[in-house]
């Protein structure tokens, strides 16, 4: 099964892709977790990347494609996936729409989780990340066992650089712009379904696998 999540920064694309990926057992790519593990180890792809990235700008086509093709031609990626960040402009949905016909394959859904931009910005200042094993928490509504330490890997927990507010904006703006008109690409394929991803988090993975199941 391949499944690419929709939706504004911070709507609950990986929250829900990670449950996604866990229950049909396929690998969960979000190419936001495959630029901050650059950022962290330094690569030059991080490096290009992190000037982007700082400034709620999104990271050029031409470095996205190249390293999600690089993903897609893993042996894990056989069976399926659940794409998370990718695509977000239609150059970038046409080039997977593209790949993906030169083996005679499509995306089978494209789950659009709406929130409203006022929740977003809320949302977004609880949020606390692990750069070293991608979980995410808020304070509020996913808390860690532990405050500030990820239950998963026992790291530092971080406010991410892009997630202060001015730069939650200019996410947003950079969203309205070049992202959200993949709703529309996605329903003219054929495969758009639609969340409510105001609901609790466990409600709205029910109303996705009443989608996918
Ligand atoms: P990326 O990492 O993809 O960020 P994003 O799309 O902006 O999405 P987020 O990770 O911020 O949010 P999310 O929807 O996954 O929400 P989450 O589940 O964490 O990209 C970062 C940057 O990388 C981009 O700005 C760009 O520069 C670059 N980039 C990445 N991909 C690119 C591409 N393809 N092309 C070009 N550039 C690219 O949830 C958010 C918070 O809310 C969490 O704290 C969570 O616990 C909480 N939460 C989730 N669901 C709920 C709920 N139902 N109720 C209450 N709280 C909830």
């Amino acid at each position: 099964m391949k499944i690419v999540m929709l939706g504004a920064p911070g709507a609950g694309k990986g929250t829900q892709a990670k449950q996604i990926a866990k229950k049909f057992d396929i690998p969960h790519i979000s190419t936001g977790d495959i630029f901050r593990a650059n950022i962290k180890n330094n690569t030059e792809l991080g490096k290009k990347a992190k000037e982007f990235m700082d400034q709620g700008m999104l990271v050029p086509d031409s470095l996205t494609l190249e390293l999600i093709m690089d993903r897609f031609a893993q042996p894990d990626c056989e069976n399926g996936y659940v794409l998370d960040g990718f695509p977000r402009t239609i150059p970038q949905a046409e080039a997977l729409t593209k790949a993906l016909a030169e083996k005679g394959e499509n995306i089978d859904f494209a789950i659009n989780v709406e929130v409203p931009d006022e929740s977003i910005v809320r949302r977004m200042s609880g949020r606390r990340a692990c750069l070293s094993c991608g979980a995410t928490y808020h304070i509020k509504y996913n808390a860690p066992v532990k405050e500030g330490i990820c239950d998963t890997c026992g790291s530092e927990l971080v406010l991410r650089e892009d997630d202060k507010p001015e730069t939650v904006l200019k996410r947003l703006s950079v969203y309205h712009d070049q992202t959200q008109p993949l709703i529309d690409y996605y329903n003219r394929e054929g495969v758009l379904r639609e969340v409510d991803g105001t609901k609790d988090m466990n409600d709205v993975f029910q109303d996705i696998l009443a989608i996918l199941c």
